[in-house]
């Protein structure tokens, strides 16, 4: 097995405190050592990172790569390329699939495809309600046996509270979280964008984000009841980020992500009628952008994550209120996070590194991911923090080339992704091993 020494790199493990220009010597699928002015061992490969950023390989909590089911919208060869060339190391796939992730079976028949198919870790979410369909809790014990590493029923909430009750209580016997797309249903209705100014303006039916904060509010109080999990995907209000931040300051087990175009893009872009600016829950206002920041920067919001929900072209290129909801997330995750939050000096580095790496971990309790401890896995990431390039879809390895950041100029990017001590990516082009 190769070996590497990657020499004088700015290397930032916010897990193990280091922000500093180390070397890193990677054997045996392994991190080897870590330190100032590491000598070559015999058989080393040794890379030159000077200028380059070293961190631990990120860790989404969030995606979907539609298989089984959807290979049009994505499949695990190309979900798991476009998540390698964005520096993603291990990814949690949601269970909205065709069949929907809600049996055992399915689970290790997914286990299975990953080790043939997937070019980063892959871990799987189970349904909590059969078929999604919100009416009976799904084989969540069988699921968990079988390796699913959380639950949700993500793309939808969790209407009736018995069974989101039931579910926090049975996930709990595993340690496991229960993932939750906190949209009050009824108040959201056949809503298409976030309830406000532009929405009368356009003419198009609303999402308030009250229906958000009474999501959230019942998912803590279950929690509370239950002891259980729960995690709160994609937050988007700023009524979520301060009921979490109470609830966490009351010892409630209660955890949250954001997502880069959620701190990134207002409702105001939908006036293009453009549908790949369409997404669930909805892109909102400055006001809550403001919010959304200061709860990364507080800590109420553990981690960032993509929602990476991939579309065919042809899907998307219709009627803004008949397009499907979301885009692809992988490949601009870092970039735009860096471009608008950190080189605009509202963030720092070193902060979205540890919300992309050290945050996800911890948020579900992941031990062995997000650090670059001696010993631990080799999955890390070479990123050029100077590196201007324009977001085109077209030239990104995911199959969803619907993309709301189209068009925008970038400052940073992943250059290459190491995988269990093996490259699986570098500059622009996928290794298989
Ligand atoms: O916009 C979204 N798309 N939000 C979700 O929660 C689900 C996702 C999808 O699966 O397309």
């Amino acid at each position: 097995m190769a070996q590497w020494l990657i020499k004088n790199g700015h290397l930032i493990d916010p897990a193990n405190g280091l922000d500093d220009v180390m070397d890193i010597r990677i054997a045996n699928g392994k991190v080897a050592a870590v330190g100032k002015s590491l000598g070559a061992e015999m058989g080393d490969d040794v890379i030159d990172a000077s200028g380059l950023v070293v961190s631990p390989g990120f860790i989404d909590i969030h995606c979907h790569l539609r298989e089984p089911g959807q290979e049009a919208k994505e499949d695990l060869l190309t979900g798991t390329a476009s998540a390698a060339a964005g520096g993603f190391t291990t990814i949690l796939t949601m269970a909205n699939t065709r069949p929907v992730i809600d049996q055992a079976i399915i689970v290790a028949g997914m286990k299975y495809k990953i080790q043939t198919d997937a070019l980063v870790r892959v871990e799987i979410t189970g349904a909590v309600t059969k078929g999604l369909e919100g009416k009976e809790l799904s084989e969540i014990g069988d699921m968990a046996q079988a390796g699913a590493r959380a639950f949700s029923d993500d793309g939808y909430y969790v209407n009736d509270g018995r069974l989101m009750r039931a579910a926090l209580e049975y996930a709990s016997m595993f340690n496991l979280p229960v993932i939750s797309h906190s949209e009050d249903c009824c108040l959201v209705a056949d809503g298409v964008m976030h309830e406000g100014c532009v929405s009368a303006k356009l003419g198009l039916k609303g999402r308030p984000a009250e229906a958000e904060n009474i999501a959230v509010s019942r998912e803590i109080m279950l929690a509370e009841m239950t002891g259980g999990h729960v995690h709160i995907a994609h937050v988007s209000s700023k009524g979520a980020v301060d009921l979490i931040r109470e609830a966490k300051a009351k010892g409630i087990k209660v955890t949250a992500e954001v997502t880069p175009h959620h701190l990134c893009l207002v409702d105001k872009t939908i006036e293009s009628f453009d549908s790949a600016f369409k997404v669930n829950p909805p892109l909102r206002t400055n006001e809550h952008i403001v919010a959304l920041i200061e709860g990364l920067k507080d800590g109420t919001l553990d981690a960032i994550a993509t929602d990476h929900a991939p579309h065919a072209y042809e899907e998307k290129d219709c009627e803004f209120n008949e397009a499907p909801c979301g885009f692809a997330g992988f490949e601009t995750a870092f970039s735009v996070l860096h471009s608008c939050l950190v080189k605009t000096e509202q963030w720092n580095l070193q902060a979205l590194i540890q919300k992309m790496t050290a945050g996800p971990a911890a948020a579900f309790d992941w031990k062995d991911r997000g650090h670059l401890s001696v010993g631990g896995l080799a999955d890390l990431v070479l990123i050029d923090p100077k590196k201007e390039w324009i977001v085109d879809p077209h030239a990104m390895l995911t199959r969803g080339k619907s993309c709301p950041f189209t068009g925008m100029e970038m400052v940073g990017q992943v250059v290459r992704t190491m995988v269990d001590g093996k490259w699986v990516y570098q500059d622009g082009k996928i290794i298989r091993n």
